[in-house]
């Protein structure tokens, strides 16, 4: 006998102590598939289709075990673009819109040429690329399953202005060609307590050894591909920042500015090509 969805949701709540946004993330699920009228989550005795029982209670095997909301519904949401995501790549974070923001707010030429190195998703590039189309874009991975996905979300938002490259960080750009670098690399340490919250998310997209060796790579790199002038931009972890200044400076970078993020927390930090 089928269920309602009022009880599929009580039934959910009793096994979902740790989830405190249950109520708000199955009304997400619900819109997803037609439901739109969520307050009947509690209050009404809706009788589900076959088929939409079904999509329930996957959803609540799938939210019950761990798997992000996300990564259920395929989708995220960037600086106000859906993007397609599956566990292929990182889900797209808040914070990570700053670096865009940032972008938006430097003084570069109008038909400027930059690389995004580590795009997963494809989030950032095709974000500045619908938001710029006369910026020349190139974003890089060295994931190819990565790449697939930002291939799909090329394909979803169609800007004519992007090209994506399977690479290691910048190894294809040449010397002095690049108005700007931006990336949000892998920063976590292999040891990193955190990384146990995030283990449905691909593990390259998030360690990298020491916590810094993707920064040295990519900065040494940037400053072979950039213009005099050119600058490099970064999100880092929270506690980082002094050791991503000190990896700048080291690479010869000057000018060197850092940004707080929503929370108040060191996230943001950029610098100059003399
Ligand atoms: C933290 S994720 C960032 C994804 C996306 N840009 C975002 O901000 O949501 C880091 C990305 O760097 C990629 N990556 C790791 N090592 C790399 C390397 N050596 N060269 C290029 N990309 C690399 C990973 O595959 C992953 O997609």
């Amino acid at each position: 006998m089928s269920l309602s969805l009022s009880s599929y949701f009580e039934q959910a709540r009793k096994n979902a102590s740790n989830h405190v946004n249950i109520l708000r993330d199955f009304r997400y699920f619900l819109s997803s598939i037609g439901i739109v009228k969520s307050s009947i989550v509690l209050e009404d005795d809706l009788v589900l289709s076959k088929v939409k029982e079904e999509a329930v209670k996957d959803f609540f095997f799938k939210y019950l075990i761990g798997i992000p909301l996300d990564y259920i519904l395929n989708e995220s949401s960037f600086f106000g673009y859906s993007f397609y995501v599956d566990k292929r790549v990182l889900i797209p974070r808040p914070e990570t819109e700053l670096l865009v923001e940032e972008i938006l707010s430097f003084s570069l030429e109008e038909n400027a040429k930059i690389i995004e190195v580590g795009t997963g998703s494809g989030c950032i590039a095709i974000s500045l690329a619908l938001l710029k189309p006369n910026f020349k874009i190139i974003a890089s991975d060295i994931s190819s399953s990565a790449l697939e996905v930002a291939l799909l979300n090329l394909k979803k938002h169609k800007p004519n202005n992007l090209l994506l490259v399977h690479s290691d960080w910048l190894t294809y750009a040449k010397p002095s060609s690049i108005d700007l670098v931006v990336s949000n690399p892998p920063y976590l340490k292999l040891t990193d307590p955190h990384l146990s919250e995030l283990s449905n998310e691909p593990v390259q997209a998030l360690v990298s050894p020491g916590g810094t060796k993707s920064f040295f790579d990519i900065s040494d790199q940037a400053m072979i591909a950039l213009k005099p002038g050119g600058i490099i931009i970064y999100e880092h972890g929270c506690f980082q920042q002094n050791e991503v200044v000190g990896v700048l400076k080291e690479s010869g970078f000057s000018n060197i500015q850092t940004i707080k993020d929503f929370q108040g927390l060191d996230r943001i930090v950029y610098g100059y090509k003399c």
